[in-house]
This record gives C-alpha cells, sequence and structure tokens, in this order.
C-alpha cells in the first residue's frame, strides 16, 4: 500500500514539473523577463513594442537592432558588472538568477533578427 502511495505522489510531482518546464521555454520568457527586471525602466525596444518616453529626456541606446558585436558570454558579464562593453560597465547589476539572465541575453542577441528590416541603418 506505501509503495502505492508514492508511485501516485512521486508521479503527480513528475507531471507538475513537466509541465512548469513546458512553460520556461515559452519564447516570449525574454520580453517578459526584460519588463519582469525593469530594464524597461531605462531602455526602450521598439520592434519590440516596448517603448516610454522618459521624462527628463536621457534615454539609453534602443535596443532594437541589438546583436551585432557581442557574443552571449561577454554579455552576461556585462549586465553582472564583471566586463566593460564599449568601455563602460553597465549601470544596473543583474541580480536574477543565472537562468534568467541566460534567457535574457539570447533574446537580446537574437533581436537584431526579429527586428524588421530598416533602410539607413549604420552597419
Ligand atoms: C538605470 C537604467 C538602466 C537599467 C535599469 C538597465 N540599463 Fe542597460 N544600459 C543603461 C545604460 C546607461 C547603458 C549604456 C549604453 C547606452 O546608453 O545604451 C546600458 C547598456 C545596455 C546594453 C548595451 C547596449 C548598447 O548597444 O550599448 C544592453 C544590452 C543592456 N543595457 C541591457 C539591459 C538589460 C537586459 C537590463 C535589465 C536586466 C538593463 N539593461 C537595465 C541603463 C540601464
Amino acid at each position: 500500500m506505501k509503495v502505492y502511495h508514492f508511485l501516485l505522489v512521486f508521479s503527480a510531482f513528475a507531471l507538475f514539473s513537466l509541465n512548469f518546464s513546458v512553460g520556461q521555454t515559452n519564447k516570449a520568457d525574454g520580453k517578459k523577463l526584460f519588463t519582469e527586471y525593469k530594464c524597461a525602466s531605462c531602455h526602450n525596444i521598439e520592434s519590440q513594442g516596448i517603448v516610454k518616453k522618459r521624462a527628463n529626456g536621457k534615454q539609453p541606446s534602443d535596443l532594437s537592432n541589438f546583436g551585432g558585436n557581442i557574443n552571449a558570454s561577454q554579455l552576461t558579464n556585462y549586465l553582472k558588472k564583471k566586463e566593460n562593453f564599449n568601455g563602460k560597465k553597465h549601470p544596473l547589476l543583474f541580480k536574477g538568477s543565472d537562468e534568467d539572465l541566460n534567457t535574457l541575453t539570447k533574446w537580446l542577441l537574437n533581436l537584431k533578427k526579429q527586428a524588421p528590416a530598416k533602410t539607413g541603418t549604420t552597419k
């Protein structure tokens, strides 16, 4: 009887975690994390519909076309303030999990491909 009980609990747990991991690989996750970690309070990504007007007129660059000259591990280190990018450290230290950071950086590095083609962008 006891074994039965264990199996029941175990399979319920297995089902639950399966469900959970499916939810984690959702495509929109990067965007969700970007707002959850308040990146959007400083950065716009126009191509993703993330647009805010800042009152003080100060605005870091729009990230719509981001992803050209940095790789995933550099970007990860940059957001953890371990590495410079364009000669500077990122003003905000990323405080989330490594998993979230990986999802976020992958998403950011793919933005360029998702953005609608623009004419006259600098190379
Ligand atoms: C306090 C404001 C602020 C917050 C919050 C913030 N950033 Fe930044 N970020 C900046 C500034 C300032 C720069 C410097 C370069 C610039 O002006 O784009 C920068 C640069 C970047 C760059 C490099 C862009 C480039 O092409 O130079 C990336 C990528 C980036 N941030 C991602 C993020 C992510 C992801 C988050 C959320 C975890 C985030 N930022 C949160 C202010 C912020």
